[in-house]
């Protein structure tokens, strides 16, 4: 019987404490700070905006952008002098300046170095997964971790213009990550040069040779 009633009062007891812990105090003011299990950084030392400290050399905790930080509408002078916005350049976008369409050639000169430091920057970013020769038989193939990647002789991507490849280049595609936060815009095109002779040598004849 003692037990029973036991067991009644502790089943109670134990309803009692659940619902409270649920409903209890809910709406209710409190000017007591909340009871923090789990403090998850919300309290912390840091240094509000403009505010002087002496760790800077400047004197306040609001620091310039890194060397070479470049503000999307700010102008840029160029070494030869012509000033333009980061977006008004198919240098970097690979675009018409104000328009959506790509570019149809390389902006910069196409020689030798510049194809040579495309094939060095090629084999180093782009072969392991389209291969040496770009027909798609790098080794991630062989490891069969990447899907099909493409095989850069393809007749379609031939017959891309020069700015969709580096478009691709920099933004990645569909299971191809973006190779643009990896190497800066020059190279980009460096290796949109070596990828053009790539294809170049797997479209010629023997004739060529004549
Ligand atoms: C991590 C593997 C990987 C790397 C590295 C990589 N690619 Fe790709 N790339 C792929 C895959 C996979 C596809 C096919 C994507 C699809 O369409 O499904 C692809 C597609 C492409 C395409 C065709 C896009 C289209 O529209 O179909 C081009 C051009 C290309 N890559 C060029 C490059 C170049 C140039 C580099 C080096 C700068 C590079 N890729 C680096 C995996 C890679």
């Amino acid at each position: 019987m003692i037990r029973i009633i036991l067991s009644i009062v502790l089943v109670g007891l134990a309803i009692g404490v659940a619902g409270f812990g649920t409903l209890g105090l809910q709406g209710k003011m409190s000017r007591k700070p909340p009871t923090e299990l789990f403090p998850d950084m919300d309290r912390q030392a840091k240094l509000r905006p403009m505010e002087p400290n002496h760790f800077y050399a400047n004197g306040i905790s609001s620091q310039l952008p890194p060397a070479g930080t470049v503000a999307r509408s700010e102008a840029i002078q160029t070494a030869n002098g012509a000033v333009y916005r980061f977006e008004d350049s198919a240098f970097n976008t690979g675009h018409v300046v104000g328009s959506t369409n790509y570019v149809e050639n390389n902006p910069l000169v196409v020689n030798l170095e510049l194809i040579q430091r495309g094939r060095d920057r090629f084999d180093i970013y782009c072969a392991a997964c389209h291969g040496k020769l770009g027909d798609g038989n790098g080794i991630t193939k062989k490891l069969n971790v990447m899907p099909t990647v493409a095989n850069l002789h393809d007749k379609r991507i031939i017959e891309m213009t020069d700015g969709e490849i580096f478009n691709v280049i920099t933004h990645g595609k569909s299971t191809m990550g973006a190779v643009g936060p990896l190497i800066p815009a020059e190279d980009r095109w460096a290796v949109v040069a070596y990828l053009r002779a790539l294809q170049l040598s797997w479209l010629g004849t023997k004739d060529d040779l004549k």
